[in-house]
This record gives C-alpha cells, structure tokens and sequence, in this order.
C-alpha cells in the first residue's frame, strides 16, 4: 500500500480552509449544528385565502417565533433566517414598506423575549438601504444580546449573496492596494475572513418552504457543502413538526466533502 499521509494533510487543511471539518459528517442520527432557512411562500399562503400579502408576512413573522422557540431544544445551535433579499426590492412600495415595518415591529416585540431565552441575535446584509429607525433598533439588538450563546440567531435584511461576496472582494483588493496583504494570500480562507459570517460554522442544513427548489442568492459561498431540505408547507404553515422532520431527514444523508465515503 502506497503511503497516503501527504494528501491527508493536504485534505485536512482544505478542510480547515473550507470550515468542512468544523461540520457535522451527519448519518446515524446526527443533528444539524447550523441550520439556515429560506422562509417563502407568504405571498401564496395569503391568496390562496384571499387575503393580502402582508397578512401573510404577518402570519410568517408568527412563524419565525414558533421555530426560533423550537430550535434550542432540537439541537440547532445556529440559526439563519432569510427575510429580504437585495431583490426583494422590485416589490410594491407597500409591501416593502409592510415588511421593513413588520421588522422593526418583530424588534421591538420580540427583541426582550430572545435576550431572556439567551439568543445572540446579528443582522446580515447591507444596511444603508434602510430606514435609520430599523437600523439603529437591529445595532441595539445584537448590543444588547451580545453576551448571549443559547442560540445563534442570524436574521437576513437585505441581504444578497452575490453582493456580500464582491464586497469581500472589494476589502481583499483593498487591503493588497494598501500594501496590506500579499495577492499570493489571496485564497478561500482570506475571502471568508471578509464576509459578514465570518466565525460561523457553514450551514449544514439549508431549508427552503412552499415547494421552490433554487436558493436566490442566499449564501452562496456558505452553503458550498450544505444539505439541502426543500418542503412544500407555504412558510405560514411551518410547523414545528415539519421542522424536526427536515432535521431528522439530515441524519440519514452521507456528507462526503469531496472525498471517499
Ligand atoms: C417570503 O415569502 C418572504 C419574503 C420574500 C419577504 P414571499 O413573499 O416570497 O411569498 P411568495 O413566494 O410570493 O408566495
Ligand atoms: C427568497 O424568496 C427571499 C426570501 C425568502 C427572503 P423570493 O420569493 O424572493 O425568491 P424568488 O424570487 O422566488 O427566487
Ligand atoms: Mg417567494
């Protein structure tokens, strides 16, 4: 047998690099530590019974308590919820208009509630774009829970995947102009360093509700080796039921991160 030890080093730092041994191998019953959910179908809930789209953002928002209650208890130490794309934008001014303020309402009435349970809570995405109110209340937010490690709540506004990874490439071209860094060290783990997840474990489960199967520009460097759960519930009708399932559902899946399984 020829000696393989030199390409497993070399394996054992990519997958350092790659944040890929930091996850879950899932199988035999194993939970996922970092799951990451793209909440859709808010708009086909509420037309589906006649009513307007923000009735059903507003049953969504519901939602969202249900399973950021849940998610302790279940094992999921990170959680990362999709709330508004950077293309979430084309909509009607008042659906945009309903959703930043059912953000800032969420804030205000949920925000004592995560601290109490020992949620950290961070916002991810470009924040210039929204109101100074909402983005001042997100700042006292993550202060405010900053101490916390129950849980590792992650909320989405206005967050593009495409957007975060060029501004990454922005700060890594930044720093070589300034004399900072050696283009030789731009590799996968100077690019992390860059992005808003830096110091996440990467998603080990990706769930996606009302029966779409694309990810929209959620996380896309992040999610390079994620599992993928894609239900039909609209995201009104989540329950917490359907959320052990798709966790359960993790268990049975081989993650083989490139090699061998
Ligand atoms: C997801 O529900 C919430 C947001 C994108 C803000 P949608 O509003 O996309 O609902 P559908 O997909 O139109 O049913
Ligand atoms: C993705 O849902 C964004 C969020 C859930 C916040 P969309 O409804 O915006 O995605 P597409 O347009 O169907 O791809
Ligand atoms: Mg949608």
């Amino acid at each position: 047998m020829f000696n393989s030890s030199p390409l497993t080093a070399a394996q054992a730092a990519e997958e350092v690099k790659t944040g890929a041994a930091a996850q879950p191998a899932a199988g035999a019953g194993a939970r996922p530590r970092h799951v990451a959910i793209i909440m859709d179908g808010n708009g086909r809930w509420a037309k589906a019974r006649g009513l307007p789209r923000l009735a059903g953002h507003r049953r969504g928002a519901e939602t969202v308590r249900r399973i950021v209650e849940a998610a302790p208890d279940l094992g999921v130490e990170w959680l990362t919820l999709y709330a508004f794309s950077t293309e979430n934008w084309k909509r009607s001014t008042e659906e945009v208009t309903g959703l930043m303020e059912l953000f800032a309402i969420y804030i205000r009435r949920e925000g004592r509630e995560l601290k109490r349970r020992g949620a950290r809570v961070r916002f991810i995405g470009e924040r210039g774009r929204l109101a100074p109110d909402l983005a001042t209340a997100m700042a006292r937010l993550e202060a405010d829970t900053a101490g916390n490690d129950k849980l590792n709540l992650t909320i989405a506004i206005n967050y593009g995947g495409r957007d975060e990874i060029a501004a990454a490439a922005r700060r890594l071209a930044e720093d070589v102009a300034a004399g900072l860094l050696d283009p030789a060290c731009v590799d996968a783990a100077a690019l992390e360093s860059r992005l808003a997840t830096h110091g996440f474990p990467d998603p080990d489960l990706v769930i996606r509700t009302s029966g779409e199967m694309r990810t929209s520009n959620f996380l896309p460097w992040q999610t390079a080796y994620s599992e993928f759960a894609f239900v039909d519930d609209y995201w009104p009708d989540f329950s917490v039921e359907r959320f052990g399932e798709a966790l359960a559902s993790f268990g049975a899946r081989q993650r083989r991160f490139g090699a061998v399984g």
